[in-house]
């Protein structure tokens, strides 16, 4: 079944530079309702678990060293077509190859430090939920 819901993180270089508000607002500003926030930090296993799909991969260390290097914010965001619609407004995982306005073009680092994190379909945007999210924490 299709949701209307998407999870995104917030990553480490991006907290770091201060940038939670100025995204957030890009975010509400694209039509998003925020219905689970918090900001907090992965553990190595914890950022190991949620990019388990990608273990093996020549970036896995790299990725999961960066993700619990330092605080992110989680959030769930719903909106009709939120996982396509999330993930338009975030952008190529590359800055270099992301489209004008998108938050990676705006606000990544790099293709390892991009800023944003956006779930690539409806069955990961409902795991990774509940791996940040429990019922309470998510507002209808
Ligand atoms: P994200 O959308 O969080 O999902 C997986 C992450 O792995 C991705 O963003 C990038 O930060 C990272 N990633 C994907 N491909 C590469 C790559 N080729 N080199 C480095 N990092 C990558």
């Amino acid at each position: 079944m299709a949701t209307n819901r998407t999870l995104t993180m917030i990553k480490p270089n991006a907290v770091q530079k201060g940038l939670v508000g100025a995204i957030l607002e890009k975010i509400a500003a694209s039509g998003f309702r925020i219905v689970a926030l918090k900001m907090t930090q992965l553990t190595v296993d914890d950022a190991k678990k949620f990019y388990d799909v990608h273990e093996g991969k020549s970036f896995y260390e790299d990725l999961y060293t960066f993700m619990s290097s330092g605080p992110i914010v989680a959030a769930v965001l719903e909106k009709d077509n939120a996982v396509e619609d999330f993930r338009s407004l975030v952008g190529a995982t590359d800055p270099a190859a992301a489209a004008e306005g998108t938050l990676r073009k705006l606000y990544a680092d790099s293709k390892s430090r991009n800023a944003v994190h956006g779930s690539d379909s409806d069955d990961n945007a409902r795991i990774e939920s509940s791996f940040h999210f429990s019922r309470r924490e998510l507002f209808v």
